[in-house]
């Protein structure tokens, strides 16, 4: 199932979130809506804003209020994103330059601190201090996921625990707040929101396993970046890390990956590429993913049935499978 048809049934909510989300960055100084519209209009998926209005479902449905946690969280994730792409180097995202490529480095640090204290203005409109604190936990993590992936770069030795430590802050919890804050949004009882935090976790584990595959298998087209980024970063991703394991791959993987290191990233990941491709390793991590997908839709079973827990459970299958 398609993304577009699962979102169909509350098209008009998430037009509403995108009028918000135009108004939230526009500021007193162009070039920072400039910069900022630039990466809003590239597109995306919307996936985490999709998560807090189906979420706000399960309690007082209040569009606007539930806006305003939907929007800061569009926010915080293309904040990070902004961050993210200085941080990889990336060229390209969402099939449009970079907010570094098309300015640089400076401008996009500031953009992004200037994207995160949008967020928290909005949040900030809600007046609820757990909600507040919950958000400022997450970005914590967010900060810590990605600084560890910088100190991991290039790091062949690294576990399967050392990844999934690393995605589940870098990404599993924003979404697992996601879900979280829509629900609290909407004054939903405890057992409830903890329900969908458990579903917004799993589901955000599986998200990022995905991403990191679709990285080593996708093309340009449905990336809207190159493949191979990640590895020409020194981003040593699960299927890496479970193709490394093979004994018959194993010191051609760690030679090519030290070839890739010395180069600066400049050298051809071609040959990596087709290695792990043809290794267990995608297979194994599509498996996880797979499993993180049953967590979720398990963790949801006891709510109340109804669109939106289809809804979710919709969404939850294409994670596990998406290929954009
Ligand atoms: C990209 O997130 C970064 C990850 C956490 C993998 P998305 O895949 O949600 O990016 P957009 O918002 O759709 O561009
Ligand atoms: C996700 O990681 C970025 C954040 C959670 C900030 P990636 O580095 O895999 O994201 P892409 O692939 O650049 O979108
Ligand atoms: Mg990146
Ligand atoms: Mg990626």
């Amino acid at each position: 199932m398609k993304l577009l048809d699962i979102y169909s049934s509350f098209k008009q909510d998430i037009a509403f979130i995108e009028r918000a989300l135009e108004q939230t960055v526009q500021s007193d100084h162009p070039f920072l809506t400039e910069t900022s519209i630039h990466l809003l209009k590239a597109g995306g998926k919307r996936i985490r804003p999709v998560f807090v209005l189906l979420s706000g479902q399960f309690g007082e449905y209040d569009l606007e209020r539930l806006s305003k946690v939907a929007v800061a969280l569009e926010l915080i994730h293309m904040a990070t994103l902004v961050h993210d792409d200085v941080i990889d180097d990336a060229d390209t995202r969402r099939g449009e330059l970079t907010v570094k490529s098309k300015w640089d480095n400076r401008i996009a640090m500031y953009t992004g601190d200037y994207i995160f204290a949008k967020a928290l203005t909005v949040i900030s409109q809600l007046g609820e201090a757990e909600i507040h604190r919950s958000l400022s936990k997450a970005i914590v993590e967010m900060c810590i996921g990605e600084i560890e992936q910088i100190r991991y770069f290039f790091r062949t030795d690294q576990t399967v625990r050392d990844y999934l430590l690393r995605i589940r802050r870098k990404t599993a919890l924003l979404i697992a707040i996601s879900c979280k804050l829509g629900a609290m949004a909407a004054g939903a009882s405890e057992s409830v929101v903890n329900g969908l935090y458990s579903y917004g976790y799993n589901v955000g584990m599986a998200f990022q396993i995905r991403d990191d595959i679709l990285d080593l298998t996708g093309n340009e087209r449905q990336l809207g970046k190159p493949p191979g980024s990640d590895v020409k970063q020194g981003n040593i991703t699960l299927p890496v890390i479970l193709a490394i394991r093979e004994s018959g791959l194993k010191q051609n993987i760690l030679r090519e990956i030290e070839r890739i290191r010395q180069s600066e990233g400049q050298a051809d990941a071609g040959a990596l590429l087709e290695m792990v491709r043809q290794s267990g390793g995608i297979r194994q991590s599509d498996q996880l993913a797979a499993k993180y997908i049953r967590k979720a839709v398990g963790a949801i079973a006891g709510l109340s049935d109804g669109k939106a827990k289809k809804s979710l459970v919709e969404i939850a299958h294409f994670v596990g499978s998406r290929s954009y």
